[in-house]
């Protein structure tokens, strides 16, 4: 083991320095370039966003409720950043041909099955052997479809809005309220997770489950649906207690699941819990960005993944460790019976979180009781700088959150090809990528990492 760690990172050195010398491969145009290509491409219908056009070894060439909405959501997000990357007449194209596939495959499934988290490309529901329900799939479509409500009503297209979107009347027939209607009656009950492997009830599904009814909420009043609105907003409180079981203090993190009812025995330090977060926090006190909880966690699943993975032991310059699932995985992109490994996602999830993080850390937000923790994620030794001099210690603590964010975009482009392209992982021993290729979720979290960052380099 040693002997191959050597070389792994001999490998590496050399790679590395390589990689230095030359521009990044992967890019805010890039990706959104290779993102595009996935919705609706040949052989499919409009408005299908597939998770991979890999269509053997693995088979991802379906349409996934959450990776579609996540995709969705990050291409309005592209187009409200400033307008330049896309235009309007594409984004609104695009949009329309989602909204009609959700639509028409919401009436396909029916209301008691929304909860079904693959489409085949003709929008008809998977009809094989699936880990179902996930009831996150329909709380992120409904956040993604709201965003796009609110834009369509700053422009005065109520009409649409009421027509297509979100019409105030039950039983509720129109995407939006359907599907949160949905999650308002079954936000209790036990499902999949994010990974499709374990039921029981996640932290992942309740936040975005809690800020879809409270999106959905706002958006009720704005069209005069009032009784629904408080609906939506007496289940919010409800979703908010459960979500307080999650943070177990023997552990020192947010679990990701609790109550499993079926598969594999996990330690629940998952990096689904940042993905939550940063799908669902709304940041009003309640496991924000900046909640001593979520940070931790993102410590001791940045620990966790540095130790475990042997590409993160070769010297390299300034990356950061490449981050997996969570450390008992066992998927390796093509079979549950391998070693697992780090995945794109999963690294731009730390790069995203701590681009937000540098945003809120602020002379008023750090303070005597997480300055510590603060020193600890930017490994500052000189902690004391916070007792002598705060915006000093401020400012420092800022440089080193960016910095952190970038190396973990800096880890991603190591391994990412030489056009850019990104698969779903990179090898735990020799980093090359593997899985399913030009996975369409790897280049939306690039693309909203970029985002959080404020640069479309
Ligand atoms: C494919 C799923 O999408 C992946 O998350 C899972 O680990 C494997 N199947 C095994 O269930
Ligand atoms: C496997 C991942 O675990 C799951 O989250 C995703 O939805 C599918 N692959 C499709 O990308």
């Amino acid at each position: 083991m040693k002997v191959r760690l050597k070389m792994v990172s001999l490998f590496f050195l050399c790679f590395f320095v390589t990689s230095v010398q030359g521009a990044e491969k992967i890019s805010f145009h890039s990706s959104l370039m290779y993102l595009q290509n996935n919705i609706h491409p040949v052989g499919t219908e409009k408005g299908i966003v597939v998770a991979s056009p890999s269509q053997q070894n693995p088979d991802y060439f379906f349409h996934w409720v959450r990776d579609s909405a996540l995709v969705m959501n990050t291409l309005l997000d592209v187009y409200l950043s400033d307008g330049h990357q896309i235009s309007e007449t594409s984004l609104l194209s695009a949009m329309y041909d989602y909204v009609d596939r959700v639509k028409f495959s919401q009436y396909q499934s029916g209301f008691e099955h929304l909860g079904e988290p693959k489409y085949y490309v003709s929008g008809y529901p998977f009809n094989g052997p699936w880990g179902r329900p996930q009831n996150d799939g329909p709380a992120l479509r409904a956040i993604t479809l709201i965003k796009f409500a609110n834009f369509l009503l700053d422009k005065g297209e109520r009409w649409y809005v009421l027509e297509n979107l979100y019409k105030p009347v039950l039983p509720a027939l129109s995407p939006i309220k359907m599907d949160l209607e949905f999650v308002a009656q079954n936000w209790q009950q036990q499902g999949f997770d994010y990974w499709e492997e374990v039921k029981g009830l996640h932290f992942s599904t309740a936040m975005v489950q809690r800020k879809a009814l409270l999106k959905g909420a706002e958006l009720a009043l704005k069209l005069d649906d009032a009784y629904a609105a408080r609906y939506y907003l007496e289940k919010v409180k409800d979703i908010e207690e459960l979500l307080k079981k999650f943070w177990n203090p023997q552990k020192g993190y947010i679990e990701s699941t609790i109550e499993q009812t079926s598969g594999v025995w996990k330690s629940q330090l998952d990096i689904s819990v940042i993905l939550g977060v940063l799908h669902g926090a709304t940041n009003d006190g309640l496991y924000s960005i900046n909640d001593l909880k979520v940070m931790e966690t993102a410590r001791r699943i940045e620990d966790v993944f540095a130790n475990i993975f042997p590409i993160n032991q070769a010297e390299t310059g300034n990356e950061a460790p490449a981050i997996g699932r969570y450390p008992e995985d066992s998927y390796d992109g093509y079979s549950v019976n391998g070693e697992g490994n780090p995945w794109f996602i999963a690294t731009f999830a730390m790069a995203e979180y701590y681009f937000a993080l540098e945003k809120y850390a602020s002379a008023a937000s750090v303070d005597s009781k997480n300055y510590r923790l603060y020193c600890a994620l930017v490994s500052l030794e000189k902690c004391q700088v916070y007792t002598n001099d705060k915006p000093a210690f401020i400012r420092k603590i800022k440089e080193g959150l960016r910095a952190k964010a970038e190396g973990f975009l800096a880890r991603a482009d190591f391994h990412s090809d030489s056009e850019g392209h990104m698969s779903e992982q990179m090898n735990r021993y020799h980093g090359f990528m593997q899985g399913a290729r030009d996975l369409t979720w790897s280049y939306a979290a690039h693309v909203s990492a970029l985002l959080q960052k404020g640069s479309k380099d």
